[in-house]
């Protein structure tokens, strides 16, 4: 034993130590009783309401529309006569200061807008304030920057506008989908019908705000509440020209159905089931962190979250045995708490789900792994979970959870890994963990997978294309591949 080693020994290592609570303040957010959809820059009054809720305790946080046809009606309108008299004529570079204005506002205004998408949503306040909104104002700001490029971006094809688009996005980033699916749209000179998802739709409605300090033109931006019936009423609306959707498999199954034989344009982002890959050469403790980032982040309501994770044989053991111990220093706990690791599951409907398939994966003889942890008494809450022996024609393994739960598997050979891995409908994103670059082109190359990181996960930057093969969706949404979507050439 050396010197060091033997001083370790000997020192007084406190173990009993917690974090006091370090809560963020929330009287940063001035919510109003209730909210209307915005329509042509004004808000117009909702015929029928419901209470949007904080996931950590359940207190409703203000009334929201549940827009009807006439709503949507009502936006589409608008967003077609800003589109016919003005914003889509406008040159590039004037579009570009609006959105750079939307991103300089973003920022100053960030910490606001993290400590609401952490009330509504139920995500820890460092990842809102660390993740989230930087993400989003990076957005604004890089496709701004593309807005007066459009010619350049796309050579001898003259790029136009494509129209209204109606975009309709999920509760598990709702201000950086927002921000996704804006940002892009109004670069290329288009106009904009969005609804964000029902129990999230706070930050999307303290975000006309933002618009209209940003001095946008009405009507170009237009948000409609409410659940799916109101999307139903966005995807079949004649006037939209674009249908951009991010959300369940399910649901963009219907949507594609619905479109077949229009002339509406389509991307779909849906769902994942990713495999985060560990080779034997590995630095299993950087292996252990991209582990827990990407399933543990954001409570596991992450469409590209690393969900399955494949071992290789040899160092399967110790790997799981490590990552056991990690997750026992896991917070889980209050979304406003600065120490907070993983928050609250986003809605009790959710909760239902995750219950559902984990309850599947015992019965069908996977073994669970959870932490001790004290989860809160109101609320609803999920404890970070793993399952070892796991067989791959279980459900936990095929099934999209969204939630704070990994499923382990393992391989012997790289060509097995890759077997394993694509089998599955879905192909968004994948992890490979190994110190041999070579082996990492390969894998690259054999994934069938939209994304995939290497000794890293989870990791995102607005030029870089993000979208699914197979059933995870179609089209990509960031980078220069962003832009297409929203274009129409006509050369
Ligand atoms: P969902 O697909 O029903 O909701 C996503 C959005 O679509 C929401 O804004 C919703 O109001 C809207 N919507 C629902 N039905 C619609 C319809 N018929 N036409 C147009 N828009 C419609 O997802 P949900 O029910 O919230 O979650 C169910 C599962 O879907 C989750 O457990 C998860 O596995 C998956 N999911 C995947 C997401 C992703 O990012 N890929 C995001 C949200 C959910
Ligand atoms: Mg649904």
């Amino acid at each position: 034993m050396t010197e060091v080693d033997r001083k370790q020994d000997r020192a007084p290592v406190p173990t009993g130590w917690t974090y006091a609570p370090a809560p963020e303040s929330r009287d940063i957010v001035r919510l109003a009783e209730g909210y209307g959809h915005f329509i042509g820059g004004e808000w117009v009054d909702a015929a029928e309401t419901y209470g949007t809720i904080a996931p950590r305790d359940e207190e409703v946080l203000a009334q929201i529309g549940q827009g009807t046809e006439q709503d949507v009606d009502a936006a589409v309108a608008a967003a077609r006569e800003a589109f016919a008299n003005g914003w889509s004529e406008l040159p590039g570079s004037e579009r570009a200061k609006y959105l750079f204005r939307i991103a300089r506002i973003l920022q100053e205004r960030a910490r606001e807008f993290a400590v609401l998408e952490s009330l509504n949503g139920g995500k820890p306040i460092k990842e809102s304030r660390d993740v989230d909104l930087p993400l989003a104002a990076a957005h604004f700001f890089y496709y701004a920057g593309w807005a007066d490029k459009l010619e350049y971006a796309f050579p001898h094809r003259q790029p136009k506008p494509v129209g209204v688009a109606g975009q309709i996005i999920p509760w598990n980033f709702p201000l950086l989908m927002l921000a996704w699916k804006i940002a892009p749209a109004l670069a290329c000179g288009n106009t904009v019908v969005l609804k964000p998802a029902e129990t999230t739709p706070l930050t999307a409605l303290v975000f006309c705000d933002v618009l209209r300090q940003a001095e946008l033109p009405a009507g170009v931006v237009n948000i409609v509440t409410g659940d799916g019936r109101t999307g139903a009423a966005i995807v079949d609306h004649p006037d939209v020209d674009k249908i951009a959707f991010t959300g369940s498999t399910e649901v963009g199954k219907a949507i594609q159905r619905r479109l077949a034989g229009t002339k509406k344009k389509l991307t779909l982002e849906l769902g994942g089931k990713a495999a985060n890959i560990v080779f034997d050469d590995s630095a299993l403790d950087q292996a252990v962190e991209g582990i827990v980032n990407g399933i543990y982040f954001n409570q596991g309501h992450v469409c590209c979250a690393g969900s399955r994770l494949f071992a290789q044989e040899s160092i399967a053991e110790p790997l799981v045995e490590k990552l056991k111990k990690r997750l026992e220093t896991l917070r889980v706990g209050d979304p406003l708490d600065k120490n907070t690791d993983v928050g609250a599951i986003n809605s009790k409907m959710q909760l239902d789900r995750i219950t559902e398939l984990v309850e599947a994966g015992k019965e069908e003889g996977a073994e669970i792994y959870q932490p001790p942890c004290r989860l809160p008494e109101k609320g609803y809450w999920f404890a970070p979970t793993v399952f070892t022996n796991v067989a791959q024609s279980y459900r936990i393994a095929q099934e999209e959870i969204f939630g704070p739960v990994l499923s382990v598997l393992t391989f012997r050979t790289p060509e097995e890994a890759v077997e394993k891995a694509n089998n599955t409908p879905y192909g968004l994103s994948a992890g490979v963990w190994t110190e041999k670059g070579s082996r990492i082109l390969w894998m690259a190359q054999q994934m069938r997978a939209g994304v995939v990181w290497a000794n890293t996960f989870n990791r995102f930057d607005p030029s870089s294309p993000f979208g699914g093969y197979k059933e995870s969706g179609f089209g990509r949404e960031g980078g220069l591949h962003g832009l297409e979507p929203y274009l129409r050439f006509e050369a």
